[in-house]
């Protein structure tokens, strides 16, 4: 499937997946590795490492991965695994002022960059298996003020797999916006089943009757398919109304992006919300929330701009909590003998493409047209 048409506002036809996939175990274990350990993902917010020395243990995926600050300013990544014995080398996030980790089991000594700088016993080792040891590296970038990872040597650099995302996030200059406001829950349910419900509006009107479907225009969302990822942009009262007329979508309507397999933004012109779901087990789901605030807007005071940002952080937290009410409720028939293929509609096309993209990675008869 390539980019597809601009014009249309549902470009895919419809499909079916079958429901199996979202709990077979066996399937799990291939998308770990063909679809999360295959791409980019996007790990914590750059402040979370902002000055040398910094340092934070990232914890997903049955992987734990040191995320180091160095002294000249670039980021290093590397498993969290001692090359001695396979201990679990730095225990906690914090700042690293020796620039030395000590493991804790038998004292190897590694730097910031991951390389070993010292063996107790060292005359006792064949000398030749401890020359330029090191815990293997992770490939790390930052981009829109966020560190990325990847595991895999050949995928291009985070720019060109993000490409038509990147692009379109390149508009907001999300590196002068803040992280300001943070939230996370553990999900009873697969990981697909969360990426699905956010990824489509028509159940706007029925999950969010309170909350956003007078304010959303959910039947009006144009959407895109950028395999892999894909995006769309949904007029919203208060905003696509006052717009100029042909000002650009992201600075008239919400724009919502997938960075495929499990990073969202939901963008409004000045601030968004961003969240990634991290797979712990075929039926069970982490999800970690961000709101970003941009620049106070000018004719706005500052004290105004917080209370409007307080406010819409709010508002995403109730509406989050509308989803995860429902993406809870499929974890308790996940297993049930009802559960079938799952049909996707022309407005559910974004996910009629992400299940392609899931099944052309692992291969085990995913999505298909109807
Ligand atoms: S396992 Fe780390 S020093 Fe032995
Ligand atoms: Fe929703």
């Amino acid at each position: 499937m390539a980019t597809t048409d601009e014009t249309e506002q549902y470009p895919l036809p419809p499909s079916s997946v079958d429901s199996r996939l979202y709990t077979d175990p066996g399937q799990f274990e291939r998308e770990l590795h063909e679809v999360f350990f295959k791409s980019w993902l996007r790990a914590c917010p750059s402040e979370d490492v902002r000055n040398p020395r910094d340092y934070l243990i990232w914890e997903q995926l049955q992987q734990s991965v040191v995320i180091a600050r160095q002294d000249d300013g670039s980021l290093t990544a590397w498993h969290n695994v001692c090359q001695h014995r396979g201990a679990r080398l730095v225990e906690e996030s914090g700042k690293c002022s020796s620039a030395r980790f000590v493991c804790p089991w038998h004292g190897f000594i590694y730097d910031l960059g991951g390389n070993l700088r010292f063996a107790p016993l060292k005359q006792e080792f064949d000398e030749s298996r401890l020359k330029n040891m090191r815990t293997p590296p992770v490939r790390v970038e930052e981009y829109g003020g966020f560190v990325w990872i990847c595991f895999d040597e050949s995928l291009p650099d985070l720019r060109s797999y993000l490409a038509d995302i990147a692009t379109e996030l390149d508009w907001f200059n999300l590196e002068g916006f803040d992280v300001r406001y943070r939230f996370d829950a553990v999900l009873d349910a697969n990981w697909k089943v969360v990426v699905d419900a956010f990824n489509e509006t028509w159940h706007v009107p029925f999950t969010h009757q309170e909350t956003l479907s007078e304010v959303v225009q959910w039947g009006k969302a144009h959407l895109r398919i950028c395999d892999p990822h894909s995006w769309m942009s949904i007029p919203v009262r208060g905003l696509t109304d006052r717009a100029p007329a042909g000002a650009d979508h992201r600075a008239s309507e919400i724009t919502h992006y997938l960075a495929f397999p499990n990073t969202i933004y939901s963008n409004f012109p000045t601030h968004l919300q961003t969240w990634t779901m991290w797979p712990d087990g075929p039926g069970k789901t982490r999800f970690v929330a961000y709101g970003m605030v941009g620049p106070c807007p000018a004719g706005l005071s500052e004290e105004k701009w917080a209370q409007q940002n307080d406010r819409d952080w709010n508002n995403f937290r109730a509406v989050a909590s509308e989803d995860t009410r429902i993406i809870n409720s499929w974890g308790q028939v996940a297993h049930s003998l009802g559960q079938r293929d799952y049909l996707f509609n022309r407005a559910e096309g974004r996910l009629t493409a992400f299940h392609a993209e899931i099944d052309r990675r692992t291969r085990s008869g995913g999505a298909t047209a109807s």
